[in-house]
C-alpha cells in the first residue's frame, strides 16, 4: 500500500491551482442519464471518485471518454442498457445514488444498491427515496437494493425536504428536470454545488428557477439536450490548501479560488491570524506571524463553515495559543482524525460531537493513519507543521478527493512525498 511521508518544519511559499469540484462533477455527471446527446464536463478532477462515477455510468450503458488529460469527460446516454446500480460499485462510494433520480426520469425503472453507512456516519437515503415516492415512484427494498419504478413517469411535486441534504437535493431537482409538470423543492440544500448542477441542468434544455436558495422551482418537459459545462472550483480543496501556510507557515497563492464559496470559512482562518487576500485570479493567504489564535467552530450547511473542512481547521487548532471548541452538527462520527492528531502530540478531547483542542507549542512527526478523505488530508497539513517526520499510510482515502497532493505541496517548498509499493 501507498505511503506518503511528510518532513515537516518548512515554510511554504507559491502558487496551487485549483482543480474542479469533486462534489459539483459526481453531480453533475449522472445529469448525463437525462439525455441521449452526450454531455461534456470541462474542468473536471482527476479523482478516484470520478473514476467511480464513470465507471457505474458505463456499468449503465453510457460511452464515457476523457480528454486532455482527463480535464474533460464527455458522457453519452444515447441508451441506457442496464437499470441496475450493482453494490460492487455502490459500495465504494455513497454519491453513486445521484443515478436513481435520473434513471427512474428516464426510463422509469431503476435498480441502485443501498449504500450503507460510512465510516463518518450513517448517512442514510431516507430523504432521497421519500420525495421519489411523492413524485409517483414505486419503491421497494430488498436484498440490500433499492426497486424503483414510476410506470407513467414521474409527476411534478411540491415537496419539502424534511433536512438539507445536498444529494438529495440534487437527486430531485434531476428528476424533476423531466417530471410531468412544475415542481416546487422546499429547504434545498444552498451548495455551490447544486447551483452548478441547476446551471448545466438549464444548459441542457432544463427550467430550473432558484438554484443555490431555499427554494427551488422546475417546470418539467419532456426531453433534455447535450450541453458543455465547465465544472466550478473545489471550494473544499481550496479552503485546505488555504491552511497550509497558516499552519506551516509561508504564504500560497490559489489560483481560481473564489471567495465567494468559502467566505464563512476564511472569516474564522482570519480570526486565526492568518491574512487572507482575494483577488479576481485567485486568493493569497499568509501565515500569522504572531501565532495561531483560538476559535470557536459549529459545522453547517452553506453557507456555514463546511463539515468538509472540520478536520482541516481541527489540525491547525492544534498549535493555536489557547482552547478552541468544534462541534461537528452534519455527520455523528467525524472526529477520528482526533486520535491521530493526538499521536503527533496534539490535545484533543473528543465529547460526543464536541471536539475541545487545547493548543499545544510544537507537533512531533508520527506514523498516522488516515480513516477518511478529510482526515487523512488534516494528518498532512499536521505533518506540514511537526517537527521530524510523518508518514500516513491508507492513502487511498486522499485518492479520493485531492489530486497530485505531493507535487501541489511541494511545489511550494513542502517535502513531501509518495512511496508506492
Ligand atoms: C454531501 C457531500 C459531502 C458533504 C455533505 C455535507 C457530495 C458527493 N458529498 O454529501 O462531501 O460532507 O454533503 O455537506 O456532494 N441525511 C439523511 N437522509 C438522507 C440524506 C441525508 O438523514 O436521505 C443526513 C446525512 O446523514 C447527514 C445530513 O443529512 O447527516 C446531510 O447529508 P447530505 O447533505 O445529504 O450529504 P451528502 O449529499 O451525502
Amino acid at each position: 500500500m501507498d505511503r506518503i511521508l511528510v518532513e515537516g518544519g518548512l515554510s511554504l511559499s507559491g502558487e496551487i491551482p485549483i482543480s474542479g469540484a469533486k462534489n459539483a462533477c459526481l453531480a453533475l455527471m449522472p445529469a448525463a442519464l437525462l439525455t441521449q446527446a452526450p454531455l461534456t464536463l470541462t474542468n473536471a478532477p482527476f479523482l478516484s471518485d470520478i473514476n467511480t462515477m464513470r465507471e457505474l455510468l458505463a456499468s449503465l450503458g453510457c460511452e464515457v471518454a476523457s480528454l486532455q488529460n482527463n480535464r474533460i469527460i464527455a458522457i453519452a446516454a444515447e441508451s441506457i442498457s442496464n437499470h441496475v446500480a450493482e453494490y460492487d460499485i455502490v459500495r465504494k462510494m455513497r454519491a453513486s445514488i445521484l443515478v436513481l433520480g435520473p434513471l427512474l426520469a428516464r426510463e422509469k425503472k431503476a435498480v441502485v444498491s443501498l449504500p450503507g453507512g460510512c465510516a463518518i456516519g450513517a448517512r442514510p437515503v431516507d430523504i432521497h427515496l421519500n420525495a421519489l415516492e411523492a413524485m409517483g415512484a414505486k419503491l421497494e427494498l430488498k436484498e440490500g437494493y433499492i426497486f424503483a419504478e414510476a410506470k407513467k413517469g414521474l409527476k411534478a411535486v411540491d415537496y419539502t425536504f424534511s433536512t438539507v441534504s445536498v444529494g438529495a437535493t440534487a437527486n430531485i431537482v434531476m428528476a424533476a428536470s423531466l417530471a410531468d409538470g412544475s415542481s416546487v423543492l422546499r429547504n434545498c440544500a444552498l451548495e455551490p454545488e447544486i447551483q452548478d448542477l441547476c446551471d448545466c441542468l438549464n444548459g441542457m434544455g432544463a427550467k430550473v428557477k432558484g438554484g443555490g436558495t431555499s427554494i427551488i422551482e422546475i417546470e418539467g418537459v419532456s426531453e433534455l439536450s447535450g450541453h458543455t459545462h465547465s465544472v466550478i472550483a473545489d471550494r473544499i480543496e481550496l479552503g485546505t490548501y488555504m491552511l497550509a501556510p497558516a499552519i506551516a507557515g509561508g504564504e500560497i497563492f490559489l489560483r481560481g479560488g473564489r471567495i465567494e464559496l468559502i467566505e464563512s470559512f476564511a472569516k474564522i482562518l482570519r480570526e486565526t491570524g492568518a491574512e487572507v487576500i482575494s483577488s479576481e485570479d485567485g486568493i493569497l493567504v499568509k501565515g500569522s506571524k504572531n501565532g495561531i489564535a483560538p476559535v470557536n467552530i459549529s459545522t453547517q450547511p452553506f453557507p456555514g463553515f463546511p463539515t468538509d473542512l472540520q478536520a482541516q481547521m481541527m489540525a491547525l487548532l492544534t498549535l493555536s495559543k489557547g482552547i478552541s471548541t468544534l462541534n461537528e452538527n452534519i455527520f455523528e462520527n467525524r472526529f477520528m482524525h482526533a486520535p491521530e492528531l493526538n499521536r503527533m502530540g496534539a490535545k484533543i478531547f473528543v465529547d460526543g460531537g464536541t471536539a475541545t483542542v487545547e493548543g499545544v507549542n510544537a507537533l512531533k512527526g508520527a506514523p498516522v493513519m488516515a480513516t477518511d478523505l478529510r482526515a487523512s488530508i488534516s494528518l498532512i497539513l499536521a505533518g506540514l507543521a511537526a517537527q521530524g517526520q510523518t508518514i500516513l499510510t491508507r492513502v487511498y482515502h486522499l485518492d479520493r478527493g485531492y489530486e497530485n497532493v505531493c507535487s501541489k505541496l511541494s511545489n511550494c517548498g513542502a517535502d513531501i512525498t509518495r512511496i508506492s509499493t
